[in-house]
């Protein structure tokens, strides 16, 4: 299965890369621009300069200021910048650089490939209710239940499974106890996130109905089941580019 995924993944790189001359004759070698094939046109020739994959990428997307070199991330799909690109960095003599592999299309800097695949681990439909952003917010998706997780520090594995629970509490309201987030305290009602099942339920209590102790049950590691080590290592590394930028 993995096989086939493989081979997809190279023949899809491969009509991309096929694209690129296609790309580059229909929108960079026009007019008074760079030449075809990427020799001298009135803008700079691109043959031969062994341009670094991260300037071409930042370049070709965003364009240069105040001169003739429109950024093209609007004006092009996702493939036909990737195709471009790959293209353009070919001629120039530089080499591609794997890491950049596939992000031509994101929004904002190049994301690195390692964060990006914790990037779709972290709002992975397969994984149901047991995906991060059951409850946990980030790039403006997913449930903000859990703590903000830009403010962590937790780059690891074994942290992201395990944690130290510190706002998590032991609910009781009548003879019902389950683990409890405290979301709210207003004068006259408490709301709470019911941590008892998979999916967290908010739930509103009158005053007086609920009280809180320490020696909840619930643990991070058993919200995160459906995500291997090193599944957690990529999404680590997606939280930890994320902080960075
Ligand atoms: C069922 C809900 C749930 C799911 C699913 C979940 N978390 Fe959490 N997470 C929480 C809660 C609640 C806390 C706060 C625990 C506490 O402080 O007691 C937390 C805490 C954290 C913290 C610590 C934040 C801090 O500053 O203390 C990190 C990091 C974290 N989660 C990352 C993740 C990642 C990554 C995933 C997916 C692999 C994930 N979580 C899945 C509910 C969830």
């Amino acid at each position: 299965m993995k096989r086939i995924i493989c081979l997809m993944a190279a023949m899809g790189a491969a009509l991309a890369q096929d694209m690129g001359p296609a790309v580059f004759n229909k929108s960079c070698a026009v007019g008074y621009c760079h030449g075809s094939g990427g020799t001298a046109g009135r803008a700079p020739k691109l043959l031969g300069r062994n341009y670094e994959h991260q300037f071409v990428w930042k370049v070709t997307r965003d364009g240069i200021p105040n001169t003739g070199m429109p950024g093209w991330k609007e004006r092009l799909n996702a493939s036909e910048l990737e195709a471009v690109i790959a293209y353009v960095v070919k001629i120039s003599g530089g080499k591609l650089d794997p890491k950049l592999a596939g992000s031509a299309g994101e929004s904002g800097p190049a994301i690195p490939a390692d964060a990006k695949r914790g990037k779709q681990l972290f709002f992975d439909a397969v994984r149901g209710e047991g995906r991060c952003s059951t409850c946990h917010a980030l790039d403006e998706m997913g449930i903000a239940i859990g703590p903000n997780l830009l403010s962590s520090s937790a780059f690891d594995h074994d942290t992201l499974r395990n944690g130290k629970p510190s706002a998590v509490r032991l609910a009781k309201a009548g003879s019902e106890t389950f683990s409890a987030l405290l979301v709210e305290q207003r004068p006259n009602e408490t709301v709470v996130y019911d941590l008892a099942l998979p999916l967290p339920v908010l739930r509103t209590f009158a005053k007086g109905e609920v009280s809180f102790s320490s020696g909840a049950e619930w643990r991070h590691s058993k919200a995160v089941t459906k995500y291997t080590d090193a599944d957690l290592d990529s999404v680590a590394a997606y939280l930890k580019w994320m902080a960075s930028r």
